[in-house]
């Protein structure tokens, strides 16, 4: 069983399809959050009225709206791709949150063709995601992705 698979199981388990999307987003957070190591900011943003707006996570208090285009965030749900950030300071518009951050990635939550929110988490470490936990977060991605399309 490879590193993340059993983190991949319990966010699974904390994932119920019946319940609002919004506690399903929390507690996948806070198991991303508790789950690895060198993180300092493990959360969503929500697309509302066309602009990212925070959703819940686990980290200091945050930029509440983000329009698309704008930082990582915004950047990944134009792109509707994974943007893994490995030194934030060489990233154009980069939104400083946290001044500890140092790396990031942001997977776009994409139902019926459009983005949704964006999964995003941060790190004090440069370089600190690899291509396993892209995929990780990107299996992450497609689980919300299936709750959200079942509930819309
Ligand atoms: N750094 C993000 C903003 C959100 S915080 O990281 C929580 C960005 O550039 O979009």
């Amino acid at each position: 069983m490879g590193k993340y698979d059993e983190l991949l199981e319990q966010v699974d388990a904390l994932i119920v399809k019946d319940d609002w999307i919004i506690s399903n987003m929390a507690n996948t957070a806070s198991a991303i959050f508790d789950g690895m190591d060198a993180l300092n900011w493990a959360g969503f943003y929500i697309v509302r009225e066309g602009i990212l707006q925070v959703g819940p996570f686990i980290g200091l208090p945050a930029c509440v709206k983000i329009k698309p285009g704008d930082g990582v965030c915004g950047t990944a749900m134009v792109l509707k791709k994974t943007m893994l950030i490995n030194d934030v300071h060489t990233f154009p518009g980069h939104i400083a949150c946290d001044e500890a951050s140092n790396s990031e990635i942001v997977v776009p939550i994409i139902v019926k063709g459009e983005v949704v929110a964006v999964l995003d988490i941060d790190s004090p470490y440069l370089n600190r995601f690899r291509a396993d936990e892209q995929l990780f977060f990107e299996s992450v991605g497609r689980k919300i992705e299936k709750v959200w399309e079942d509930i819309g």
